[in-house]
């Protein structure tokens, strides 16, 4: 064939392809969640195939093991012992409740890791929602008045960024200012901008045992099929002072990732879900699909549409890889 241009020249070997790779995965991208307890013992999650949910000691351990392979920040995700949990969920900013603990632990222990807390109310609702239910609704105003002593109590317990990831209306302004107020400018937000009412949730609330009691999340979670609202979040996000906007879940919403990529110089994460690791967790434990290849796959394809942060169960198996 007379053929001028060939596009398989440029894949015709490690060398070449090395040099025109468009994206690179590095350890340094991801953030790694972590499930905690008030218990001395790590307890195996047969949900999460692969994660713990890590005591006090097991959880600053696992830390090290993170950033040994250069994973740099975690995210914490505390299970909450029932007697705990109430209509408003104030446990959620006791001094000495488990998350405060958590942080200082890690904090004192490796003070370069980054540590990230999740704002919401859910593992401390008795009503498993997050924000505060009343006669069927989820009330905003009052949630985020909460969730601004949540973000100062983990602040001042030495968090590095705050996660907010519950939905609800003018949060992100509310912290920002409460924050401030309360001395910690410092302290960063990672918004969950776009973040969806998703099935792939499901092993999560299993492993944290924060399903909603009733109802569902609809009301705050934005709807699967829009598209154009994530940029309507996103600005507000924006303008209300976020460091981070991220998009959630991840694989099934790159077209989202993608957008929010091209309409903001902000850094964009995007969060891998539970169930999403689980899909591969589970079919390739059938021997169906090599985890391996295609952990990397899902992990490059959301760095491809434009996240700069990743936050993924895979987190320390994929810097292994990228690693060797
Ligand atoms: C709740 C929260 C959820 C996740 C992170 N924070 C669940 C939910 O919104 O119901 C899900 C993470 C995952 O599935 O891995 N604030």
């Amino acid at each position: 064939m007379d053929l001028p241009i060939r596009p398989r020249r440029n894949r015709k070997s490690p060398g070449l392809r090395a040099l025109t790779r468009e994206t690179v995965l590095c350890p340094g991208d991801f953030v790694l969640p972590l499930f905690l307890h008030d218990l001395e013992v790590d307890e195996v999650i047969p949900s999460m195939p692969g994660c713990k949910r890590w005591s006090l000691d097991g959880m600053v351990n696992e830390a090290g093991e993170a950033l040994s392979v250069g994973v740099t920040a975690v995210v914490l995700f505390p299970a909450i012992d029932h007697s705990l949990k109430t209509k408003r969920g104030e446990e959620c900013f006791n001094r000495e409740g488990l998350v405060q603990r958590a942080i200082r632990a890690l904090k004192s222990a490796y003070p370069e890791l980054v540590v990230m807390t999740d704002v919401a109310l859910d593992p401390y609702s008795i009503d498993g929602h997050d924000g505060i239910l009343e006669e069927g609704e989820i009330l905003n105003d009052e949630t985020v008045g909460i969730l601004c002593k949540q973000a100062v109590s983990q602040a001042e317990a030495g968090a590095d960024i705050i996660a907010p990831s519950d939905m609800m209306d003018g949060r992100i302004g509310a912290l920002r200012g409460a924050l401030d107020l309360a001395g910690y400018q410092k302290v960063s937000i990672c918004s969950y901008t776009a973040k969806y009412a998703s099935a792939y949730y499901g092993p999560f609330r299993g492993a944290l045992g924060s399903a909603p009691k009733s109802g569902d999340k609809k009301s705050y979670q934005m709807d699967p099929s829009n598209r154009r609202e994530a940029l309507r979040e996103l600005s507000l996000d924006q303008d209300e002072g976020a460091d981070i906007v991220m998009v959630k879940p991840a694989g099934a919403y790159l077209d989202i990732i993608s957008d929010v990529r091209q309409h903001t110089t902000l850094p964009v994460a995007a969060y891998q879900v539970s169930g999403e690791y689980l899909m591969i967790k589970s079919a390739s434990a059938e021997g169906w699909i090599c985890e391996e290849s295609v952990m990397m796959e899902s992990l490059i394809a959301i760095k491809r549409a434009g996240a700069d942060v990743i936050l993924t169960y895979f987190a320390k198996e994929a810097a292994k890889i990228l690693k060797e």
